[in-house]
Formats: structure tokens, C-alpha cells, sequence
């Protein structure tokens, strides 16, 4: 049976044990509403800091704060019962050293109540990871394109070709071997992400990867089809919410202009014992 089936919060170990059996359903959430929606399908839902793109604006995850992350993670935490919550460490709150990775994982794990954390890196992170996992803190790992090295990538390309794939191997290796409990792969030729994955003991997530992955997430806003000028290639839109939105807000308008709403049944009487509410 799987995790999902028995209906109780999957831990880190129950992930990591779904590799070669079922694949693993993830999405991101930054609120409670979306958080309580994807809880009831999700095995894994991540507070990614892609928030700071989708919720505040930002041209790049690059500003997004331990503070903008402690607040959405006890925001989704409110919104999950099923599903096991893991949160995007911010950039600058782990790179420095083992310590301060430890410190700011703690906090947030300590603020929120997510069982992980999850941090960008391969090689030069494993340090780190064992550093962290040695002291109860599981992370899920993030290679191939790492959105907080965007100014070094020279943007947000696909990693991993015309004889790169080795060094993205590496990483995966090296990320497995410090104790990292799955690995996020984003943005890789399929061929890859399928070496990977047959090559890793842990989980791959695919996000941009391969369908052969032993996972998949995506930004819940970009599959909800929120934006209408955003669509990056790896993205499939399961509805088209942002038209529907943008559709009942000039419905609302018209209707207030024309004073058709509020109607009878939105409006109170003076006789309070008929006019509950
Ligand atoms: O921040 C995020 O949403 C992520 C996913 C794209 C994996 O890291």
C-alpha cells in the first residue's frame, strides 16, 4: 500500500522507499487554500521558493527571505494533513557554511513544521547535507538547473547537454552519497534525467526532466494556468484559472455598474430572526 493510500503524512524514509514501487505526486503550495487542494492527492508538497516569482513579483528567487519562507510554510502547514511538507532553504541562508545551513534549516523546520528542507546544489553542497542529515535534518536535493545560480547559469537553460551531463551526474552521485533523501532534477535532457535515475538510489523528482523520473512536480500556479503570459515548455496547464479569474472579475464589474449585484439574496432585512447571517 502505498503512502498516499493509508492517508497519514508520508516521512522522508516512506519517499524515499516509494523509488522502483509508485510514482511520487508533488506539487508546490504557498497558501492554505491551495495547500488544503493539493494535500488530498500529493504524496510530497514542497514550499518552494519560487514564491517569491509567483507570489511577490520578484524577477528571480534571488530576494525571497527566511522570513518570506517561515511565513508561507506555517501558511501551508495549516493547509496539509496527508501530505509531507518540505521547504526551500532561501538564497544565502545555507551556502555559507554547514552551520549556518544548520541553523537556518532548524529554524524553519522549528517555525513551520516541515519534516525537510530543501537546498540547490550537487558537489559542493554534499558537505552540507551530510553535515545536516547527521543531525536530523532530511534534505531533498536540487540539481541540474538551480534557479538561486541563475546569474552563473547565464539563465534559466537547459543543463546537462553537449557533454555536460557527466558533471550533472556527479552531482546527483555526490548528493546520494552525503544522505540527501531525493533529489529534484530540473531541466535536463531525458536521456539524463533517465541515467540518473536508474544510476541514484534516491528518488529523482523530475520538473523539466523525463516522465521516467520516480517523480514529478510542478509550480501549482504555472499547472493551474494562473499566468496567461507564462508557459515554459516542461509546463502542462491542467485548467486555465487566470482566464477564469479574469473572466469573473469583469463579470462582477458589469454587474456593479449596471447595479444588478448585489441582488435580493445578498442584501440583509430589518427582522433579524429572518436574516441569519
Ligand atoms: O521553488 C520551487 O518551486 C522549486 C520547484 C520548481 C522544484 O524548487
Amino acid at each position: 500500500m502505498s503512502a498516499l493510500a493509508s492517508r497519514t503524512a508520508p516521512l522522508p524514509g516512506d519517499i524515499r522507499a516509494m523509488k522502483g514501487v509508485t510514482p511520487i505526486v508533488s506539487l508546490t503550495a504557498y497558501t492554505t487554500p491551495i495547500a488544503r487542494v493539493v494535500d488530498e492527492v500529493c504524496d510530497l508538497v514542497l514550499v518552494g521558493d519560487s514564491v517569491g516569482m509567483v507570489l511577490h513579483g520578484l524577477d528571480s528567487t534571488l530576494g525571497v527571505t527566511m522570513e518570506m519562507m517561515a511565513l508561507h510554510g506555517r501558511a501551508v502547514a495549516r493547509g496539509l494533513s496527508t501530505a509531507m511538507m518540505v521547504i526551500d532553504m532561501p538564497f544565502g541562508s545555507y551556502e555559507e557554511s554547514p552551520e549556518q545551513a544548520f541553523r537556518n534549516a532548524a529554524r524553519l523546520m522549528r517555525e513551520t513544521g516541515a519534516a525537510a528542507v530543501k537546498l540547490e546544489g550537487g558537489v559542493h553542497m554534499a558537505e552540507t547535507i551530510g553535515f545536516l542529515t547527521a543531525r536530523g535534518i532530511p534534505v531533498m536535493a536540487h540539481v541540474g538547473l538551480t534557479p538561486q545560480s541563475v546569474n552563473m547559469l547565464g539563465g534559466y537553460k537547459v543543463q546537462g547537454r553537449d557533454g555536460d551531463g557527466e558533471r550533472v551526474l556527479a552531482d546527483a552521485r555526490a548528493i546520494a552519497a552525503a544522505g540527501a533523501f531525493s533529489v529534484v532534477l530540473e531541466k535536463l535532457p531525458a536521456s539524463l534525467a533517465d541515467r540518473i535515475t536508474a544510476d541514484v538510489p534516491i528518488p529523482t523528482i523530475g520538473i523539466g526532466a523525463s516522465a521516467g523520473c520516480d517523480g514529478q512536480i510542478l509550480v501549482v500556479d504555472d499547472m493551474l494556468g494562473l499566468f496567461a503570459d507564462f508557459k515554459p515548455k516542461f509546463v502542462k496547464r491542467f485548467a486555465s484559472l487566470g482566464d477564469d479569474a479574469a473572466k469573473a472579475v469583469r463579470a462582477y464589474a458589469a454587474e456593479v455598474r449596471a447595479r444588478r449585484f448585489p441582488g435580493p439574496e445578498h442584501v440583509f432585512s430589518d427582522k433579524s430572526a429572518k436574516s441569519p447571517g
